[in-house]
């Protein structure tokens, strides 16, 4: 048995894992031992293996340790509280102060409006209630009909039955028997694979109107609303043209939907705002969170919507629904030591006045490799397109999808970099505390696993 305080060697841990641990999007058929990097420590950006090898970790865990690793401060005050009061729930005209001190920091801090708070543990479970509270709304308003949630495909909401349904993946829908009904996808506004020879602002034009003609086509009165990130992190850090949000906006301000924004990836300074709706200037009716609202150190999400929702629901009498977890006293706790960070350190000013900016003219250099077709980046969301001709200026994509990217992942890995594949574009997504020198580093490694992930796939044609 694996005793926490005294670990055998990488390889007894590895085989016990693959023993008993069934991993998360994984393919286990395609796992070797070898393969399984044992993570053990972390500190600031980087983290630690059982081997010693000290990799920077460009994607924030899963975009998620907004701060860094290794605050004490946040493991200090969720001990605190768990001495305190480790558990109490929330229901049943019950409450406590992490939770009640929480909301009264988010009222502050998320898009104006926004002004009520509901907990859960993670995006997916958020991202269940946003549907559930979209429909008990629109009964509270006299409407019942209007149950569908129109989202976009390669969008991603969550692993959850219906968030899964929301998000726009087809490899999820293929398993499970998703999505469930009501559940409307249309087109997301990728310029690079999607927009051919149009003008980008034209093309997010067409695209967001695609929401208006899904509400003509399944009728208002059974439109719901519409849910997106601001950013599409997971689908391949889509960042829409500028024509895109306005237009979305003004589609809902005219239509009777209402507007969710999904702000699990862009919440919390990621953007170098404090909300992607603040860089969007969108005007949620309900907004998702978790990662970034703890930095990961423990779970946690919330939804938070407007008084006219908060109203609409209140009108059905008791809103059913709730997990044992909703407001959990610790991971408040955590969450609020992390979000002082976030403001009393300046994070999310200096990422939004000086890191994205630093960090967007070194990752835009990568766009000179042979390999890549278009760097880009917002806030610190990063993308590469990797692309069989980028020097003749071409977009078009390596025959079978997904396979050099895969190789580029595991050659930054190699070389003490996590970057994430989507198909063939490399993704990136590093804690904002990263420092001008580290963001060097991390240019070096990716430019390196990019020469050798381009040197393989020459060989291959020869
Ligand atoms: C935009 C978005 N929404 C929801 C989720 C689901 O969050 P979780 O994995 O905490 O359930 C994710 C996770 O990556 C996400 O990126």
């Amino acid at each position: 048995m694996l005793s926490l305080g005294n670990l055998p060697t990488t390889d007894v841990m590895r085989e016990a894992d693959l023993n008993s641990h069934m991993h998360p999007f994984t393919d286990h058929d395609s796992i070797g031992t070898d393969d399984l990097r044992v993570i053990t420590s972390a500190s600031g950006v980087f983290i630690g293996d059982s081997e010693g090898n000290q990799i920077l970790d460009g994607m924030a865990g899963l975009w998620c340790v907004n701060v860094g690793y290794g605050r004490t401060e946040i493991a200090e005050a969720a001990a605190r509280q768990m001495t305190q009061l480790p558990y109490y729930n929330t229901f049943f005209k019950t409450t406590h102060p992490p939770v009640i001190a929480l909301a009264e920091k988010l009222r502050r801090l998320t898009p104006d409006g926004i002004n009520k708070f509901m907990f859960g543990t993670s995006g997916s479970d958020s991202n269940d209630t946003v549907i559930r509270l979209a429909r008990t709304y629109w009964a509270g308003r006299g409407k019942p009909g209007k149950t569908v949630m129109i989202a976009r495909h390669n969008a991603y909401h969550g692993s959850s039955m219906a968030s899964a349904s929301l998000g726009g993946m087809s490899a999820m829908h293929a398993q499970g028997g998703l999505p469930i009904p009501d559940i409307h996808h249309i087109g997301q506004p990728y310029i690079f694979d999607e927009a051919g020879d149009m003008d980008p602002n034209a093309f997010g034009l067409m695209r967001a109107r695609e929401l208006e003609a899904a509400i003509d086509a399944l009728g208002e009165d059974r439109v719901a609303a519409f849910i997106a990130e601001p950013v599409q992190g997971a689908g391949g850090v889509i960042i829409p043209p500028e024509s895109y949000w306005p237009e979305i906006q003004r589609i809902c301000d005219e239509r009777d939907i209402l507007l969710v924004a999904d702000e699990v990836i862009c919440g919390f300074g990621r953007l170098g705002t404090w909300f992607g709706s603040h860089h969007y200037d969108i005007r949620p009716d309900m907004i998702a969170m978790a990662k970034g609202l703890s930095s990961a150190y423990l779970p946690i999400g919330g939804v938070g919507l407007t008084d006219e929702v908060y109203e609409g629901v209140s009108q059905m009498g008791e809103f059913a629904h709730g997990y044992t977890y909703s407001g959990h006293p610790v991971s408040a706790a955590a969450a609020l030591a992390n979000l002082d960070i976030l403001e009393s350190e300046g994070i999310v000013d200096r990422v939004g006045t000086h890191t994205a900016g630093v960090f967007a003219e070194k990752w835009s250099a990568l766009g000179d490799h042979p390999l890549v077709g278009e760097a880009s980046s917002l806030g610190l969301l990063a993308r590469l397109e990797l692309v069989p001709d980028a020097k003749s200026g071409s977009r078009r994509r390596f025959d079978d999808v997904g396979r050099v990217g895969g190789m580029c992942r595991d050659n930054c890995f190699a070389n003490n970099l996590v970057m994430r594949a989507v198909r063939d574009s490399m993704v990136c997504s590093p804690p904002l505390i990263i420092k001008d020198d580290e963001i060097d580093i991390l240019v070096e490694r990716a430019w390196k696993a990019l020469d050798l992930t381009a040197a393989a796939v020459a060989d291959e044609m020869t």
